[in-house]
């Protein structure tokens, strides 16, 4: 088993095991070059070659507890048939939702769409570097997904007023995306994904009166689902205030918090196994300072379980001699 499931399911304290959202990305030399070649980035998920190459990377450089498959949370809307691209300099552009198309579609030509996602997976979860380590699946949250799919593009500091206004085509997408986003966690797990992460990366985006219905009721389907499926859930809920009220509702395996929340706060109020928290801006300033945040991470935590991550995705401006430093720092505590 490995060291992060040791922490998720046995509770340990003593172990600190390591990963970094977005590990495989744009701070490596070795993936900018890969995407230099390869402008397109949904082809590059599609090539379960290169996709898994790119997963293997930061495994090759640091001494992490586990890799996280080189794909993205809107790979979903793409499997459904509503067009995504990634612009330079923008981020993701959604095209048109068409919701009878998306209504007619069947679940074997999603996954036949998305296919080489799994055989990546696949190939990560049997390679040397991945033994004794975890391999990690994810998908968006259902509310994440759902902001992209109306909003058609990363909706910044705010919801636009008239974001909720089609209340009918918001109940529709809810319910298909509970469903796919089943087949897309199921999938991943036969392939060797042994623990699953929910990003609701615009969870913060919501007032308190709407969460239960756009946030912990879906969401607590889907951690339901994958408990069924006797892997771990890690549930990361981006800019929530109250991640007691959070935990307590949706039940996950494992929180994942970020930077912005305090973490004292949480060691008080939280029981279940934390991840996360460091704010990756962290990584930008110097050795001396990254130790000693690192270590009030660790301090906090110190007799709780803990799973050292950041608060949110590392920076694509990040030295990777500092992600080595930090992950050193976690290995030597
Ligand atoms: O963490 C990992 O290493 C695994 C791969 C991964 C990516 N995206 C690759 C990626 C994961 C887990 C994601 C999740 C994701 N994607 C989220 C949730 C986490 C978060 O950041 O809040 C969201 C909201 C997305 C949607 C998305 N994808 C955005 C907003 C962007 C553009 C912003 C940016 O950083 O450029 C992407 C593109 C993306 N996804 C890149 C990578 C490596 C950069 C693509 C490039 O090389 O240009």
């Amino acid at each position: 088993m490995s060291d992060i499931k040791k922490v998720i399911i046995n509770k340990k304290t003593d172990l600190n095991p390591i990963w970094i959202m977005r590990q495989a990305g744009r701070y490596l030399p070795e993936f900018r070059e890969i995407r230099k070649q390869n402008t397109d980035f949904i082809k590059l998920c599609l090539n379960q070659e290169l996709s898994s190459e790119i997963t293997l990377q930061p495994l090759k450089r640091f001494d992490l507890d586990a890799a996280i498959i080189f794909s993205d949370i809107l790979m979903l809307p793409y499997g459904l048939n509503q067009k995504v691209e990634f612009k330079k300099n923008f981020g993701p552009l959604l095209g048109e939702l068409n919701l009878n198309e998306i209504l007619k579609l069947e679940e074997i030509d999603f996954v036949q769409k998305i296919l080489p996602v799994y055989k990546a997976i696949n190939i990560v979860s049997k390679n040397q570097l991945t033994k004794n380590k975890s391999t990690i699946g994810f998908v968006g949250a259902p509310w994440t997904l759902l902001v992209y799919m109306i909003n058609k593009q990363s909706p910044k500091l705010k919801l636009k007023n008239d974001f909720f206004k089609d209340n009918f085509l918001i109940k529709k997408i809810l319910i298909i995306l509970e469903k796919f986003l089943k087949v897309h966690i199921k999938n991943q797990i036969d392939n060797g994904a042994d623990i699953i992460q929910i990003f609701d990366s615009w969870a913060g985006l919501l007032e308190k009166k709407d969460l239960p219905n756009y946030v912990y009721i879906p969401t607590l389907n889907l951690v339901e689902f994958v408990k069924t499926l006797g892997v771990p859930v890690i549930c990361f809920p981006r800019g929530i205030k109250d991640y007691k009220n959070y935990c307590e509702t949706v039940k996950p395996d494992a929180i994942c918090i970020d930077y912005e929340v305090d973490p004292i706060q949480i060691r008080k109020e939280i029981t279940i196994p934390v991840q996360g928290g460091l704010d990756p801006k962290i990584l930008l300033t110097d050795k001396d300072n990254l130790g000693k945040e690192a270590k009030k991470y660790l301090d906090i935590f110190k007799n709780h379980p803990y799973i050292f991550n950041l608060g949110h995705g590392v920076l694509p401006e990040t030295d990777p001699n500092m992600v080595d430093y930090l992950v050193k720092t976690v290995k030597d505590y």
